[in-house]
């Protein structure tokens, strides 16, 4: 795998440099990687999969409910309704070309997991269960609610995970596993490949390829309560950051309703959809008060907003009336132990609760982020200029949470984001087969390759200031979820971004504990609280910017949707690191208001009411 090992002098610190050559190199082992890695692999390119976790231990694991797709097992179903529902969750803000390329390309992608050995739920004949979920109906959004979402019981992203990279190890793709990657290799606005850190040995690795794959994930610990793993740090949307290129409608932070209350922890909408429902302090089911259609199942931006609205007014439950009871006591032990397993043991390890017995203490966590790297439904990077609002940036990919395709546009469907990953995970594949060729000659890469990504190794290394990498995390969570959290208003944003700005400046003050260059622990900690605070900083001034409620991004000085103005996707750059006082800079992208082919019609704006 090594090709050739350099030395390179960086402020007297000595590093060895391994380099790499590659075709394609995709960094991030997820659902959306995985897919991607296997796309390029099978199509004779050499490929390399960086991750900075075992691939198995990627947070697709920890996706629960299901996946998307019109297949009409459990109720009679259509691709147009599953495009009608996905185009009213995003509020419209997503792009319909991108949207009916994502539904009708979901049936096929499910059929390929069931083949690749996903373990789904059945039904009595046979075909995989579906479930219902939050947002998802039947006749173009007249309801009743379509069983929809496709279960592997309560544990789907686990067996996808799974699956997929045993799939994976069928072809021909080089992993480097527990390897960070650093920062991308720029040439005059290309992208030549990528530097990353071996975690074991701190080596540096320099790959040099013709297409770079980000699916690097969203950037959920930004907040302080978020169902997102430790390290959903949203290191390719700082990487872009750093590279001058901006990230898209990143003020859409999705709150999961039913995060366990203190824990954070994730109990699936499949809770819901088999049955399970919400009351307050009063013992009312309120969700049939604020959404008489949909009830329970409305979609998450509601439910959230629904219950902090019941909190605030003080009808949460506990002594300190601030969360809500979800039932699932009524549904039978052997319906639970069959369909819900995960969270039935979930409840009682993070909760001391017996859902068979008691109701579970639940509150509004973050749990995905809607925006992030803006691509095309190919999963090129886009950098919109003016002449050209989808310019493509070459030789750069995203996919998955890490990407903004946009499809989910201002609030993402439950279980519609392990269909994007495997969706445009496959379509990337696609691309890339008919874009390059295997084994093509590369050009020398520029002398400054590696110097961005040494720098900040080397800068932070050499960090020995009073602020510890925990102590500003904990800041920033804490800003971020009290400025930009379920409500947000003016005054509450603008003093969010000043108070972001200060935590960003304490950096300056950040002390690494690793004294030695094969000692990476903290250092690494440090390079991902970078990559969050960049993309918190972007998060709070788009929201701060966004005159209007869409979605998840609820504007209480701006309550209405406003179509005329801000129909438009928010695109943001921010140019610090390492505490340097950046600037933030906004602009905006049209949505794409056309679908892919005649056979969709374009479904125009309206008040979206469940
Ligand atoms: O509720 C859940 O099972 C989460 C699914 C999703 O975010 O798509």
């Amino acid at each position: 795998m090594a090709e050739k090992e350099n030395k390179a002098e960086t402020a007297g610190e000595s590093y060895k440099i391994i380099d790499h050559s590659y075709d394609t190199v995709v960094v991030g082992a997820g659902g959306s990687g995985l897919r991607a890695t296997m796309g390029s692999a099978e199509a004779g390119l050499k490929t390399a999969c960086i991750t900075k976790v075992f691939p198995t231990r990627s947070h697709t694991v920890a996706a629960q409910g299901g996946i998307a797709a019109s297949l009409g097992n459990n109720s009679p179903d259509h691709w147009t309704w599953h495009m009608y529902d996905t185009v009213k969750g995003s509020d419209w803000l997503g792009d319909q070309d991108a949207i009916e390329y994502l539904v009708r390309e979901a049936p096929q992608a499910v059929y390929e997991l069931e083949h690749a050995g996903v373990p789904f739920s059945r039904n009595d004949d046979g075909t995989i269960y579906q479930r219902p979920f939050g947002g998802h109906m039947q006749n173009m959004g007249k309801g009743p609610p379509v069983q929809r979402t496709c279960a592997a019981a309560d544990r789907t992203g686990h067996a996808m995970l799974h699956a997929l990279y045993q799939q994976s190890l069928k072809y021909d793709a080089d992993f480097f596993i527990e390897y960070f990657a650093l920062d991308l290799i720029m040439e005059n606005g290309e992208c030549r490949g990528v530097i990353a850190m071996c975690m074991e040995d701190g080596s540096i690795h320099r790959f040099r390829s013709h297409a770079v794959v980000l699916a690097t994930g969203g950037y959920g610990r930004c907040y302080f309560s978020a169902t997102s793993a430790h390290t959903c740090t949203g290191d390719g949307g700082g990487m872009v950051l750093r590279a001058g290129l901006p990230l898209q409608d990143m003020e859409f932070v999705q709150f999961h309703p039913t995060g366990i209350y203190g824990a954070g922890v994730l109990i699936t909408e499949g809770a819901r959809g088999e049955g399970g429902y919400l009351t307050n302090s009063e013992g009312e089911r309120f969700m049939e008060r604020y959404a008489p259609s949909a009830k329970d199942l409305a979609s998450r931006d509601v439910v959230s907003r629904c219950m902090a609205t019941e909190i605030r007014e003080g009808r949460g439950v506990g002594p300190n009336k601030d969360h809500i009871y979800l039932h699932l006591d009524h549904i039978p032990a052997d319906t639970l132990a069959k369909r819900l397993p995960g969270i039935t043991e979930t409840g009682k390890i993070f909760a001391g609760v017996d859902l068979t017995r008691e109701a579970l203490p639940v509150t509004p966590t973050v749990h995905y982020n809607m925006g992030g790297i803006p691509c095309n439904y190919w999963g090129e990077v886009i950098n919109p200029t003016r002449k050209d609002p989808d310019a493509i940036v070459e030789g750069l990919y995203a996919v998955g949470e890490a990407a903004c395709v946009s499809v989910h546009g201002a609030n993402r469907l439950g279980s519609n984001s392990l269909i994007d990953l495997v969706v445009f995970g496959r379509a990337t594949g696609l691309r890339l087969k008919e874009k390059l060729k295997p084994g093509g000659a590369h050009r020398a890469l520029p002398r400054d390759s590696a110097d961005l990504a040494l720098s900040r190794v080397d800068h932070f290394r050499g960090c020995k200031g009073g602020s510890p990498t925990a102590g500003i995390r904990m800041d920033m969570q804490q800003t971020m979820q009290k400025h930009a959290a379920v409500f947000r208003d003016s005054a509450l944003l603008s003093e969010g971004v000043e108070a972001m700005a200060k935590v960003n400046a304490s950096m300056a003050d950040v002390h690494v504990t690793d004294t030695s260059l094969i000692w990476n622990t903290d250092l690494i900690e440090t390079l991902e609280l970078d990559n969050l605070l960049a993309q918190a900083m972007v998060t709070i001034s788009s929201a701060e910017n966004r005159k209007e409620s869409r979605g998840a991004h609820m504007h209480e000085d701006y309550p209405d949707r406003d179509d005329d103005k801000w129909m438009k996707h928010t695109t943001a750059g921010f140019d610090g690191w390492g505490g340097k006082k950046g600037k933030v800079s906004l602009g905006y992208r049209p949505v794409h208001d056309y679908t892919l082919t005649d056979e969709a019609e374009y479904i125009k704006p309206k008040a979206r009411v469940y």
